[in-house]
C-alpha cells in the first residue's frame, strides 16, 4: 500500500509544486542565472534590523505578543492604511500575520465552509489556490483576459458565480501576470460582490510596485465594501523582510474576533521580534521603497527590451506592476511549459518557472522574475540568444 494513503485527501489532492521543482532541479547545476526567484534579492535596511536587534537586547521578545499584534504596530498600520490605501482603520480592525500568506489562510478559513466556492481569476499565486484546497472548498478559476493586460474578466466571473460562491479572492498587482487591476474593475468587482453577497479577499503583497502611471487600488476603500474585504499586506516586499514573516490584515471590526480563531491556532501571534522590526520599518525612512521601484522599472524594462529580440519565441504583455512577468511561448515546445522550462535549464542553465504552475491558463507561458540585478537578466538573455539564434 501506498505510504501515505492514509493522509487527508484535502493534502493528496495537491499537486507537488512546480516552482519547488525547478529550485530543486535548478541546484543540480552549477552557474544558473535565476529569474524564477519571486523574493527581493536585496537585504533589509540595516535601521530596520538594528531595530530588531535593539527589541532583542531590551528582552521586549521573548514572549508572545497579543495575538492580534502588539498596539504600538497596528496603530502605524492603522496610519499607513488611511495614507496610502484610503483604508479608514482602528487597530481594532488589524491582526499583525505571519507573513501575507497567514493572513490569506485566515481570511479563507473563516469565509468558507467545506465545498464552498471560491473564485480565483487564472492564472494566479497558486499558494491561494492550495489555500482554497486546505479549507476544503473549490477553486473556481476564471481566465483572466491576456491582450488586454491579464485583466479581469467580470462577464465571466459573473457567469462563474453559484449559489456556492462564498468569496473572490486575487492579487493585484499580480503574480504571475505583473497585471494591475485598475479602480474601474475593481468597482465592476465590488457591484457583483454586493450584488450576490460575497466576501473579497485581497493580497496586496505588491502594492508599492506599480508602473507607467498604473496605480494601486483597495477594494477595502470603498465604503460599501467594509463589511465584506479582507485586506492582506506584508512587509516582504516592501521592505525587502521575507524571512521575517510579517504580514497584517484589515477587515471590519465584528469579522476581526473571528479571524484571530482562525490566526490564533495556526500562529498564536506573529514573530514578536519581527513586529518590532516591522514597527521601525513603518516609522523610519521609506526611501527603500522608492529605491527598490526604481530597481524594478529599470529591470523590468530591460526585460522587455530583451524579449523584442526573441520576438519569434515569446510574446508579452508589458507588466503594470509587481516585479513579475508572463511571456506566451510561442514555438511547438512550449504548450507543455514544464518541459519547455526543464529543457531551458537544462540547456542554457536558465532557471524559469513553468506557467502551468499557476492554473490551466497559466499553460504555454513562463513567468520571469524582474527582481534580479541587471546582470542577471543580461546573464540570462545572452544564453537565451545563443540558443534559439
Ligand atoms: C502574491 C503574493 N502574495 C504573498 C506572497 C508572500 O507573502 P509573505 O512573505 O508576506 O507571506 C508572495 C510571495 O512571493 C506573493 O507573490
Amino acid at each position: 500500500m501506498n505510504k501515505s494513503s492514509n493522509l487527508s485527501k484535502r493534502i493528496l489532492d495537491i499537486e507537488k509544486s512546480a516552482i519547488h521543482e525547478m529550485t530543486r532541479l535548478s541546484k543540480k547545476f552549477e552557474d544558473v542565472a535565476f529569474l524564477s526567484w519571486a523574493k527581493p534579492t536585496s537585504g533589509t535596511p540595516e535601521f530596520i534590523r538594528a531595530a530588531a536587534m535593539d527589541a532583542i537586547k531590551n528582552g521586549l521578545v521573548d514572549g508572545y505578543s497579543e495575538s492580534l499584534g502588539i498596539l504600538e504596530l497596528r496603530e502605524q498600520i492603522a496610519k499607513k492604511l488611511k495614507n496610502y490605501n484610503r483604508i479608514d482603520s482602528t487597530p481594532q480592525q488589524i491582526i499583525v500575520t505571519t507573513g501575507a500568506i497567514e493572513g490569506l489562510a485566515a481570511g479563507i478559513m473563516a469565509s468558507i465552509d467545506p465545498g464552498d466556492e471560491v473564485i480565483l481569476p487564472d492564472p494566479t499565486y497558486s499558494t491561494h489556490i492550495r489555500q482554497v484546497i486546505l479549507a476544503s472548498g473549490k477553486p473556481i478559476l476564471v481566465p483572466v483576459i491576456e491582450d488586454e493586460g491579464f485583466r479581469l474578466n467580470i462577464d465571466e466571473i459573473r457567469k462563474a458565480i453559484t449559489s456556492k460562491t462564498k468569496a473572490i479572492m486575487y492579487c493585484s498587482p499580480a503574480n504571475p501576470t505583473g497585471a494591475v487591476f485598475t479602480e474601474k474593475q475593481l468597482k465592476e468587482l465590488a457591484d457583483l460582490a454586493l450584488e450576490y453577497n460575497l466576501i473579497v479577499i485581497t493580497d496586496e503583497a505588491y502594492e508599492y510596485f506599480t508602473y507607467d502611471g498604473y496605480k494601486h487600488f483597495s477594494i477595502g476603500s470603498i465604503d460599501e465594501m467594509r463589511n465584506r474585504t479582507i485586506s492582506c499586506f506584508t512587509f516582504t516586499k516592501n521592505y525587502a523582510m521575507t524571512g521575517w514573516r510579517i504580514g497584517y490584515l484589515h477587515a471590519n471590526e465584528d469579522f476581526i474576533p473571528h479571524l484571530n480563531k482562525a490566526h490564533i491556532p495556526f500562529t498564536i501571534c506573529a514573530p514578536v521580534v519581527s513586529q518590532y522590526a516591522a514597527l521601525a520599518a513603518l516609522k523610519g525612512p521609506q526611501k527603500c521603497i522608492e529605491d527598490f521601484r526604481k530597481h524594478y522599472f529599470e529591470a523590468r524594462n530591460l526585460m522587455c527590451k530583451r524579449l523584442d529580440n526573441l520576438a519569434t519565441v515569446f510574446s508579452y504583455q508589458k507588466p503594470r506592476g509587481s516585479y513579475l512577468m508572463f511571456p506566451k511561448i510561442l514555438t511547438n515546445e512550449g504548450k507543455d511549459s514544464a518541459a519547455f522550462c526543464k529543457k531551458l535549464l537544462r540547456e542554457t542553465r536558465v532557471s524559469t518557472t513553468p506557467g502551468i504552475a499557476f492554473g490551466p491558463s497559466g499553460e504555454s507561458h513562463m513567468r520571469l522574475s524582474f527582481c534580479v540585478p541587471l546582470n542577471m537578466i543580461n546573464k540570462a538573455f545572452d544564453r537565451m540568444d545563443r540558443y534559439f539564434s
